[in-house]
This record gives structure tokens, C-alpha cells and sequence, in this order.
């Protein structure tokens, strides 16, 4: 029996191996990668495809001048790369990449409580101004926040992929969609596998994206009852090393209210958050899991021990990811003036 799952999570393993070659060697013909076919989970008419040259003509300076202001603010304050890379991902989890987390109202997403501690809106917003001068009403506030999650994942040492362009921002943001949707680092790994298929995503893409967490930071709020009382038992999580808990324990008692996701290199992209896993050395119990969970912990072996293919996987996950649920067709959604409120016409 034993046997049989082993041998079974093998072939799984190596199935997805073979699909990660194979979405590596297709990025090369850049016209693949933003088909929906491929990665959005509903099928849209062929003309309704994001693009890699959607602003070729309409803003060429687009990525340039994106770029520019970018490296402005992460010269200021370096820790804005992991929260637009997190903004990114809250974005897409609820009603897909469409920049809904950006809406600035009473009662949309951006209120909710799972979104109290995302940060980098008004990094968006200054891009937007800049944007809006050269090519006034043309580049959506979506794919703004996509290309920004790159060029923040690029400076903390990631990979490069090209993002395909042509999402529109939706006009509907609810706070109760985000509280029920976005996870917040307690959940089961059931839970999780089920958030990211209804995304379009898969096992793999969890691991390798649950991978963002080295970098970035976590407030102790968060991690609470893990270092104090787990699951009501007025003890630490047992699945805590006990070290790691005595430093959090201090880090966290420290007005600072803030640690590290990634407790050994917390400023570098690198395979050390996998390794930590590896050591008891999770911060989240969500982190800690998929390498307690047999149906991802050989994901985490795996890229343990094998820094380029989580280097080369991530891009690809991430323009998944950058591509679920997003509006493209002509009666859905628009391109917002500004990025905290729909156009009023
Ligand atoms: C798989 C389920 C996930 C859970 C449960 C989770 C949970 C969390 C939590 C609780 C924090 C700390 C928030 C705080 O207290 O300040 C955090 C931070 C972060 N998350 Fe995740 N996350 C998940 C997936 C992702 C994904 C898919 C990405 C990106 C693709 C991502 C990127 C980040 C980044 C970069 C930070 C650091 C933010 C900062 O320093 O401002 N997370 N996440
Ligand atoms: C995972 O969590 C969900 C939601 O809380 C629960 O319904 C489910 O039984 C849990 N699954 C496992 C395997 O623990
Ligand atoms: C949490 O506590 C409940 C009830 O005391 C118990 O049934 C469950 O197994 C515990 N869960 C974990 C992950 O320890």
C-alpha cells in the first residue's frame, strides 16, 4: 500500500516534471503563453487573448517607464518588492487579475480584513500618474500591478519572464469575497490545493508560488497562536523547531511587531524558504505544512535541492498566475483613470 503511493506520487511528480519542461520550452514561441487555453481556466474567443505586444503601438515606453519609477521606490524602501509581489497575488485570487484590490471604497476588497497588511498601493498609483501623462487612457491598472510583481520579483534576485499584456480592471470589489477567498496562513493543505484549482492552478504551482515567502514579512499577530497556543492546546505548535520559536518568541515580543517569512535569508530569492521547511523552520503552519502533506512535500524535496528549476518554475507559475480569470473582451471591464476608483462617465 505503502509501495503503491510512493510509486504513484512518483509518476505524479514526473508527469508534472515533464509539463514544467514542457511550459518552459513553449515560452519560447511567446505566442503561447498568453492563451487562455492554456492557463485561464474559461475559454474565451480567440481574439480576446493578452498579448506581449497588446502596447506596442499604444505606449511603447510602458515597461521602461515602469521600470524606472520602480527602482526609484525600491532604492527608498527595498521591502516594497515583496509586498507588490503579495498585492499581485491578492489581486488575482479574487475575481482574477483584474486589479479589484485596488478600489478604494467602502466595503471592497481592499478593506476586508485579510488585506490590513498588504502595502504598495501608492506605488501603483505614482506608476499610474506617470503612465497617464504618456499614454492617457490605455494601460490598465491590472497590468500595471502584473508588471510590477515582476520587476519586484527581478530585484530581490528572481527570474525574468515576459508578461503579456491586455487585462482590463473590473468594476466590482467586495470585502466578503476576499475574507472567504484569500487564505491567511492556517489552513490545511486540502484547503489550499482547492483555492488554487479554482484558480487554474495546480499542487506544483502552490509549492513553487508558496516559494514568494522567501522574501518578505509577516506581523506576529499572524503567528500568534502558533507560538503560544496552537489549536487551543496553550502550547506552541510541536511542528515549530524550538530555537526557531525561542527567536520568534523574542523577535516578537519586541515592539517591532514584524518577522521575517524567511527566517535564514529573508532578503534573497533562493531555495532557503524550502529548506527551512525542511528544518521545522516554517513560519506560517500553511509553509510548514506542504512539506508535512505527502501530495506536496516532494515538491518541497525537490526544490530544496534543485535552486534552478524553482528559479526557471517560478516565472512560469507566475505568468499563471498573472493570467487567471482576467477580463479581455470588449464589454468586460475598462481601463481605469485612476487606479483607487472605477471611471465615472
Ligand atoms: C498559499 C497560500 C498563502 C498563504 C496562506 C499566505 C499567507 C501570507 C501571510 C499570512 C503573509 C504575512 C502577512 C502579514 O501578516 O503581514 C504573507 C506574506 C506574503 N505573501 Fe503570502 N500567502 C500565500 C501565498 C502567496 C503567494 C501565492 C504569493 C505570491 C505569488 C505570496 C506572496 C507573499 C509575499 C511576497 C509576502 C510578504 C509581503 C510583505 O513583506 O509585505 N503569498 N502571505
Ligand atoms: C481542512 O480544512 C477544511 C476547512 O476548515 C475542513 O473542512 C477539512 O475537513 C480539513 N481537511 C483535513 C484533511 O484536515
Ligand atoms: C486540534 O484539536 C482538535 C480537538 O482538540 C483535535 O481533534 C485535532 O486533531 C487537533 N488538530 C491538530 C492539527 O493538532
Amino acid at each position: 500500500m505503502v509501495m503503491k503511493s510512493n510509486r504513484f506520487t512518483l509518476f505524479v511528480l514526473l508527469l508534472q516534471l515533464l509539463m514544467l519542461v514542457a511550459a518552459t520550452s513553449s515560452s519560447k514561441s511567446l505566442n503561447n503563453i498568453g492563451k487562455p487555453n492554456n492557463i485561464v481556466p474559461k475559454l474565451l474567443p480567440p481574439q480576446a487573448y493578452l498579448s506581449f505586444s497588446h502596447y506596442h503601438s499604444s505606449c511603447p515606453d510602458l515597461e521602461a517607464i515602469i521600470h524606472r519609477r520602480l527602482q526609484a521606490w525600491f532604492n527608498k524602501d527595498y521591502t516594497l518588492a515583496a509586498s507588490l509581489i503579495r498585492l499581485h497575488f491578492h489581486d488575482c485570487a479574487v475575481r482574477g487579475c483584474d486589479a479589484s484590490i485596488l478600489l478604494n471604497s467602502r466595503g471592497s476588497e481592499r478593506s476586508a480584513e485579510v488585506s490590513k497588511t498588504l502595502r504598495g498601493y501608492r506605488v501603483i498609483d505614482d506608476i499610474k500618474k506617470q503612465i497617464e501623462i504618456k499614454c492617457p487612457k490605455t494601460v490598465s491598472c491590472a497590468d500595471i500591478l502584473t508588471v510590477a510583481a515582476r520587476e519586484a520579483t527581478v530585484r530581490v534576485g528572481g527570474p525574468f519572464w515576459e508578461v503579456p499584456f491586455g487585462r482590463k480592471d473590473g468594476k466590482i470589489s467586495i470585502d466578503r469575497e476576499a475574507n472567504r477567498i484569500v487564505p491567511q496562513g492556517y489552513e490545511n493543505v486540502t484547503t489550499l490545493i482547492k483555492l488554487f484549482e479554482s484558480l487554474g492552478l495546480n499542487e506544483l504551482d502552490l509549492v513553487i508560488l508558496s516559494g514568494s515567502h522567501t522574501i518578505g514579512r509577516c506581523n506576529c499577530q499572524t503567528i500568534q497562536n502558533r507560538l503560544y497556543n496552537f489549536n487551543g492546546t496553550r502550547r506552541p505548535d510541536p511542528s515549530l523547531d524550538t530555537n526557531y520559536l525561542k527567536t520568534l518568541k523574542t523577535k516578537c515580543s519586541k515592539t517591532y511587531n514584524i518577522v521575517d517569512l524567511d527566517g535564514t535569508t529573508p532578503r534573497t530569492f533562493d531555495v532557503a524558504y524550502y529548506n527551512n521547511l525542511k528544518k521545522k523552520m516554517g513560519l506560517l503552519s500553511t509553509d510548514q505544512s506542504l512539506y508535512s502533506n505527502e501530495r506536496t512535500s516532494n515538491f518541497v524535496e525537490l526544490f530544496a535541492s534543485q535552486p534552478s528549476l524553482f528559479y526557471d518554475q517560478f516565472a512560469v507559475s507566475m505568468v499563471k498566475l498573472g493570467n487567471v480569470g482576467v477580463l479581455t473582451r470588449p464589454n468586460e471591464g475598462e481601463i481605469r483613470s485612476n487606479c483607487n476608483f472605477i471611471n465615472r462617465y
